[in-house]
């Protein structure tokens, strides 16, 4: 079973995909952050930095493209093909409203004649392997055999599943007994995706048969050794340092936003920890975060 580390925007950018891979193992392929082409081009600044190869050198990297026109799909698939790509992953689940109301991400999932022209366009001029990452619906979980069967139609190179419906966003229960009685079904490859933050539910899925993939988000931000051995603390601290120094070397004084971002998930792997997250959070500067950091240090582990 493979192990992915999915795209999380803002966060899992090319500086943090590089240094998790230095210091952790496990994540068989790690997808970026989506990228939004436009009328304007396949990528602006931002998202170019963050798939270029010398940006990713050694580093395993799916790139994920949300949008829906064939002609932004394809001709960025070809950019990243030309950048030394092997694959492609489309974004089917990006619930988010400004995303949703113009028909992409989770958004596409409401109509399925447009997704599937959508789809057709995209499959007859492949130029890369594509796989999907879903979720289950729009409005509710009862339209997920129709997508199913609309996903099916196609060679998709793997479905990721994220067991939820838009309207569900992040929160609450994932609908896994949907996806188990999915496996038997799909024809293609199947990933699992949601709430997956402890070795004893990654061994239960490594129990399960006809799945190909599992891919981590939140639970491997909160614990970065998840999918390897439990490493020494030193290790936690030598990353989240060596995070430190990239970002204010790439981003000035704006790095403080990313680790304080990085911080409220990881934090959560120690105990009595609301405090001392606060300190990180109101750091001003370089100093004080440190300072705050430290004091992280001190806690007990969960
Ligand atoms: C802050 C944030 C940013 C995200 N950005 C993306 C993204 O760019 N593309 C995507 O497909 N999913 C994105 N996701 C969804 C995650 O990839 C993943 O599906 C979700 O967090 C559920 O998995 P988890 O429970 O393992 O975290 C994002 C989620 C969060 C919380």
């Amino acid at each position: 079973m493979l192990q992915y580390f999915a795209p999380m925007e803002g966060i899992t950018t090319h500086i943090y995909r590089k240094l998790h891979c230095k210091y952790f193992k496990g994540v068989d392929y790690y997808f970026t952050p989506f990228i939004s082409p436009t009328m304007h081009g396949n990528f602006v600044p931002r998202e170019r930095k963050d798939i270029l190869p010398e940006n990713n050198k050694g580093v395993p990297v799916v790139p994920q493209i949300l949008t829906n026109n064939i002609e932004y799909f394809i001709q960025t698939a070809q950019e990243l093909k030309d950048y030394g790509y092997a694959s492609v992953n489309l974004n089917l689940g990006c619930p988010s409203g400004t995303v949703t109301s113009k028909g992409k991400g989770a958004g596409a999932l409401r109509d399925l004649y447009d997704l599937e022209v959508f789809l057709d366009g995209i499959f007859a001029r492949q130029v890369l392997p594509i796989s999907i990452k879903t979720r289950i619906g729009y409005e509710n979980a009862e339209e997920w055999e129709d997508l199913l069967e609309v996903f099916s139609c196609y060679p998709v190179q793997e479905l990721i599943v994220h067991p939820r419906t838009r309207q569900e966003f992040y929160k609450g229960e994932v609908h896994q007994d949907l996806f188990r009685d999915t496996v038997p079904k799909a024809k293609m490859p199947l990933g699992y995706n949601g709430n997956l933050v402890n070795r004893e539910q990654l061994q239960w899925w490594k129990e399960q048969a006809g799945i190909h993939s599992v891919m981590l988000g939140r639970g491997l931000l909160r614990d970065p050794a998840l999918l390897q051995e439990p490493v020494s603390e030193e290790t936690y601290f030598r990353f989240f340092e060596e995070l430190e120094e990239a970002y204010y070397e790439e981003i000035g004084n704006n790095a403080l936003y990313k680790l304080k971002e990085l911080w409220t998930y990881a934090a959560q792997r120690y105990e009595n920890v609301d405090k001392v997250l606060k300190k990180i959070r109101k750091a001003k500067n370089r100093e004080s975060y440190r300072k705050a950091v430290a004091e992280i240090q001190m806690l007990e582990k969960k």
